[in-house]
């Protein structure tokens, strides 16, 4: 960072493939296993790119999960289109099931949500959208470098997005990233991010321009980047090795069990189900525990915005345009609002050496056994 305040070239395109931001974007792609990485400055913008790339706009329907971030739902908003809400399963991630009864004649994209490190059915979600010729857009923001049945996370969809914000895997503060196998679709989400396209002498293209946000990230977030990328899989390498600790602490306990996870042999994530809401909310007194449903940010109820369908100016509310009324209400959602109410998240401690978290499974282990005690 330091180098770049020195040279002053703050603008990611002046010192072209030589620049921080481009040689991050390089060793991303490779790691993740994707043609072409796009930094953008968050992972909402990441997300609404990949939508306008992929040419989501006025008169879709887009897949969203009723447990996310917001910003899964706001995005096919910001291109004009509508999120269609759709159930979770006890994965805490979008129900495959529940996708094909949401799919209309306008649906156009599928937004599964990798939502606190775990992965969604991909295998069971790319083949629903191949048979309905749907684009899928990860949103993989909370579920950086994790992988699904050998792959990373990102490389399975039509497109993906990341977000390096302060609460993620890899982080610049704020940031984010499109991923994508397809030419078309990253020379698209390239125009879209830049006003300025026009004038970079990018390699020709046959896609004709058209009017673009400004999305860009400066040379002082692709620095570090750059620098904090060497940290990621460390990190998660933590993360595993923690994970049969800390869900021993569960075992042969009747009244609750590890949530499924798509890829179990690669868990770096761990939440545990109970039979019933009162039993997870007093087992998320226990320290490093947290309810799903008092996570209220991520729960679909709370999203005035989405939910009362307005927009900064009414000609411009994308529910105008649709073909139907979307319906929001709570009653056709229970199902997710059940499974976060009996679900506590266990923090798996990865900044923690392992003699602490030792500790911390032996608390949890009272603390579950304390419940059964209770009645
Ligand atoms: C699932 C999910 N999607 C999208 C986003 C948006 O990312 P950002 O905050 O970088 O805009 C987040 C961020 O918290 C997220 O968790």
């Amino acid at each position: 960072m330091s180098r770049v305040l020195a040279h002053g070239q703050l603008l990611r395109y002046s010192r072209g493939e030589r620049g921080y931001t481009a040689k991050f974007e390089a060793k991303l792609a490779e790691k993740i296993g994707v043609d072409h990485v796009l930094t953008v400055n968050s992972g909402t913008n990441a997300l609404i790119t990949s939508l306008a790339a992929a040419g989501v706009g006025p008169g879709d329907e887009v897949l969203v999960p009723a447990y996310t971030w917001v910003s899964s739902a706001l995005a096919p908003l910001a291109v004009g289109a509508v999120p269609v809400l759709v159930n979770i399963n006890d994965s805490l991630t979008i129900d495959p099931a529940e996708i094909e009864r949401r799919i209309t004649p306008q649906t156009k994209a599928i937004i599964p949500v990798h939502m606190l490190n775990r992965p969604c059915d991909m295998d069971a979600i790319m083949e629903i959208a191949r048979r309905h010729n749907l684009v899928v857009v990860e949103d993989a923001c909370q579920s950086v470098g994790v992988e699904y049945k050998g792959r990373r996370l990102g490389s399975i969809g039509d497109m993906a997005a990341f977000s390096f914000n302060h609460f993620k895997n890899l982080t610049s503060g704020e940031g984010g990233a499109v991923l994508t196998n397809d030419e078309r679709l990253f020379v698209r989400a390239r125009m879209y991010h830049d006003p300025g396209s026009f004038i970079r002498g990018h390699e020709r293209s046959n896609e004709p321009l058209f009017s673009a946000m400004n999305f860009k990230v400066s040379e002082l977030t692709g620095a570090v980047l750059h620098a904090q990328l060497s940290r990621l899989d460390p990190l998660l390498e933590r993360m595993r090795a923690r994970y049969p600790l800390m869900a021993s602490a569960f075992e042969g306990v009747e009244y609750c069990r590890i949530s499924p996870h798509s890829d179990p042999d690669n868990a770096v994530a761990l939440s545990v189900i109970f039979d019933t809401a009162e039993q997870a909310k007093a087992f998320a007194e226990a320290r490093g525990v947290e309810r799903l449903i008092d996570t209220d940010r991520h729960v679909f109820t709370n999203w005035e915005a989405v939910l009362t369908k307005r927009a900064f100016h009414p000609k411009m509310n994308p529910h105008n345009w649709a073909a139907r009324e979307i319906d929001y209400s709570a009653e056709q959602y229970e199902t997710t609002l059940d499974i976060l109410a009996r679900t506590c998240r266990i923090a798996l401690g990865a900044q923690f050496p392992i003699a602490i978290m030792r500790q911390r499974q032996k608390a949890l282990r009272r603390a579950v056994l304390a419940i059964s005690s209770r009645g």
